[in-house]
């Protein structure tokens, strides 16, 4: 079975071809990067127009990669949401055009689904399982059962974490998109030198709150720039990172247990963070946990595809020529 994907849910422009679940035929990320880091961050309408410019071109290239004849190709599928609702609507009509006009079937893909398969590539997701989605755009603990049914069971009451790395980075003056950069800086920093707050640590309790430690990280470099201290920019990022990822990864231990599981998916663009693995290494070794390579944490089409084909592998694909696909929640 050949899945087309498209992914257009941000300021990533993706199409990937996969076949049978596991043989990667292609997958094109075209990525904003370098027209947004002017204005450090994302702009909704910049974002979708240059989405319209580039999406056939885009299409070409993983088809031609993949070196298929479009009649070889069983299902598209498409990112119907959460996102910025321009950006959505790029990919959704372009798929939606794509396949009626070659007459295939097509079917919309969560995006936050898809980051739980982004790991799936090359491991078997088992389940029952905590699902940990870290992005720019959410947090959240997800308890999937057995019959695959799901049940939220924590989330960030303000920020999302990738926000929140992205604000602090702005603040430290390492530019966009933040994650990345403050991951790299942090490697020659000293995580022990400041003390940010964990917020909501509290028993029993899944939800996060990110909005306090960006706050705490902003005034602290305020405080130093006024009495003229001199930033330790590579240890406020490292200190700041410690105090994320400990919270985050402390109510992730704790709802695995809670939940009796020792499957743990990691999905979201957060996901990529080095210093994040490197603790999964040393405190969850009695774990299973699915994360995807570094290269597949961010938003890309190879996860839709990979969502796509497990929800509807084995199943009549010929009721989903229907054309009409509606964006759903942009939040
Ligand atoms: O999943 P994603 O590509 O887009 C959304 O669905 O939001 O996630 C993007 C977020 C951004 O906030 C970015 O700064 C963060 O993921 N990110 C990272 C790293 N790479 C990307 N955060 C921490 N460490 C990283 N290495
Ligand atoms: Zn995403």
């Amino acid at each position: 079975m050949i899945v087309l994907a498209v992914e257009s849910s941000c300021d990533e422009l993706g199409v990937a071809i996969l076949k049978d679940g596991k043989e990667v035929l292609s997958n094109i990320v075209y990525s904003q990067i370098d027209i947004h880091k002017e204005f450090g961050g994302v702009i909704p309408e910049v974002a979708a127009r240059d989405h319209i410019k580039k999406v056939t071109r885009v299409f070409d290239a993983a088809i031609k990669e993949a070196n298929i004849k479009v009649s070889d190709i069983d299902l598209v599928a498409v990112t119907s949401g959460p996102g910025l609702i321009g950006s959505l609507i790029v990919g959704i009509v372009s798929a939606s055009a794509f396949a009626l006009a070659n007459d295939l079937p097509i079917v919309e893909v969560n995006h936050l689904l898809g980051h739980m398969y982004s790991g799936a590539i090359d491991n078997e997701l088992v389940f029952p399982a905590i699902f940990l989605l870290i992005s720019g755009g959410h947090t959240e603990l997800i308890y999937i059962d057995s019959d695959n049914s799901y049940n939220l069971i924590g989330k960030t009451k303000d920020d999302a974490i990738g926000e929140c790395y992205d604000k602090v980075a702005r603040t430290l003056g390492l530019g966009y998109p933040g994650g990345p950069k403050v991951d790299n800086i942090s490697k020659e920093g000293d995580e022990n030198k400041y003390n940010f707050p964990r917020p909501l640590d509290i028993k029993d309790d899944f939800n996060f709150s990110y909005s306090g430690l960006k706050s705490a990280v902003i005034n602290k470099v305020h405080n130093m720039e006024q009495r003229g201290e001199i930033l330790d920019i590579p240890s406020l990022a490292a200190s700041f990172q410690k105090a994320a990822l400990e919270i985050l990864l402390k109510k992730t231990k704790l709802a695995l247990e809670k939940y009796n599981t020792k499957n743990l998916i990691i999905g979201g663009g957060v996901s990529a963070n080095k210093r994040l693995r490197k603790y999964l290494e040393d405190d969850f070794k009695n774990y299973n946990i699915i994360i995807p390579k570094i290269k597949d944490a961010t938003d890309n089409a190879l996860m839709i595809a990979m969502c796509a084909y497990n929800e509807y592998k084995g199943k009549d694909l010929e009721k989903y020529k229907k054309y009409l696909i509606k964006p759903f929640s942009t939040s």
